[in-house]
C-alpha cells in the first residue's frame, strides 16, 4: 500500500486546555475509500480539518508526500487536496454556479482568470452531482440536500487527487446518498470521508477507521473489523452483524427497540392477523 497523506502522532485542541485528539498514527491509503467513523464528539471533523490544514496540530505532524503541510505553500495544498467540511458557509447571494466555479480557484493564475479546462471541471462536476439545472439559483434558496449536492460539487471540480469530505450524505434523500456515495468510489481518487451510517460506511469503504475519544480503536477492512463487539465498545450500543444481502459487507442491525410505556404485554405479543 502506498499513501500520499498521513498523521504522525497527531495531538489537536482548539482554544482551551481540552485535548480532543491524541497521538493519532494513520496512513491514508492512495486511490482508495477511507471512511471514519465514531460517535458524536469523538474528533472525527477535528481530525479531517487537520488532514486538510484547516487546523494546527497541537503536536506531531500531517505528512503530503513525506513533508509536514504545516510547510508546504497553501496554493499547492489547494491542489492537492480538497475538503469539505461539516457545515459550510456559502456567500451571501451567490448562484450555484458561481459557488462551483470557486473550486477552480487553486488552479487559476493572475493572467488567466477562466479557461476551458475550468469550465469542463465545473460543467463536469454539477453534472455528476445533478445539479446542472440548479447552475442559476441563488445557494441560499436551495432545500438542505440541493445544497449539499453543490458543495459536493465544488469540491469535485477542484479536481484533486485527495479529498476529504465530512459527512458528504447530510440532508440527502437515500437516492442521492447512494448516488453520492456511488460517485465517490467511481472517482478513482484518495477519499476520506466521515460517515454516520455504518452500513454504509461499511460498503463503501476499503479501509475503514472507527475512532472513539480522540482515538482510533479499530482500523481495517470493513469486513475484518465491523463486529457486534466492535459496536459495542465505539457505541455502546448492543446490535447483531450478519451479511449484507445485497453486497455481503457487515450489516449492524440495532437491537429491539424498547416498548413504548404503557404499551400492554397482549399488544407486544399480538400478531398481525
Ligand atoms: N471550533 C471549536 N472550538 C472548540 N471546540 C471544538 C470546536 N470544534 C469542535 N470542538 C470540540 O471538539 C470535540 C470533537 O469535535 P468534532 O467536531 O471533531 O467531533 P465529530 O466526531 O466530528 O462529531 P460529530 O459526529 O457530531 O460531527 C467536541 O468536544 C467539540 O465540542
Ligand atoms: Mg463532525
Amino acid at each position: 500500500m502506498t499513501s500520499r497523506l498521513g498523521a504522525r502522532g497527531l495531538t489537536l485542541g482548539y482554544d482551551d486546555a481540552r485535548t480532543v485528539v491524541e497521538g493519532l498514527d494513520l496512513e491514508i491509503p492512495d486511490g482508495q475509500v477511507t471512511v471514519i467513523v465514531g460517535p458524536n464528539a469523538c474528533g472525527k471533523s477535528t481530525t479531517l480539518r487537520a488532514l486538510g490544514r484547516l487546523l494546527k496540530p497541537r503536536g506531531g505532524s500531517v505528512l503530503l508526500d513525506g513533508q509536514e503541510l504545516a510547510r508546504i505553500p497553501t496554493r499547492r495544498i489547494a491542489q492537492a487536496i480538497g475538503l469539505l467540511p461539516q457545515s459550510p458557509v456559502a456567500p451571501e447571494a451567490i448562484t450555484v454556479a458561481d459557488l462551483v466555479s470557486r473550486g477552480r480557484q487553486p488552479h487559476q493564475r493572475w493572467w488567466q482568470q477562466w479557461s476551458q479546462e475550468d469550465e469542463r471541471a465545473v460543467t463536469e462536476a454539477m453534472a455528476r452531482t445533478d445539479v446542472t439545472e440548479l447552475a442559476d439559483r441563488p445557494v441560499d434558496e436551495l432545500s438542505g440536500g440541493q445544497r449539499q449536492r453543490v458543495w459536493i460539487a465544488m469540491a469535485l471540480a477542484q479536481e484533486t487527487d485527495l479529498l476529504l469530505l465530512d459527512e458528504p450524505t447530510t440532508f440527502l434523500d437515500i437516492a442521492h446518498q447512494v448516488d453520492v456515495l456511488n460517485l465517490v468510489r467511481q472517482l478513482e481518487r484518495t477519499v476520506v470521508t466521515v460517515l454516520h451510517d455504518l452500513n454504509q460506511a461499511a460498503r463503501y469503504a476499503d479501509f475503514l477507521v472507527a475512532m472513539k475519544n480522540g482515538r482510533i480503536v479499530a482500523r481495517g477492512r470493513p469486513g475484518d473489523i465491523v463486529t457486534a463487539d466492535l459496536v459495542a465498545e465505539v457505541f455502546g450500543l448492543v446490535a447483531v452483524v450478519v451479511p449484507d444481502p445485497v453486497t455481503g459487507s457487515p450489516l449492524v442491525v440495532p437491537g429491539a427497540p424498547v416498548p413504548a410505556p404503557g404499551a400492554s404485554p397482549e399488544k407486544e405479543e399480538a400478531t398481525p392477523q
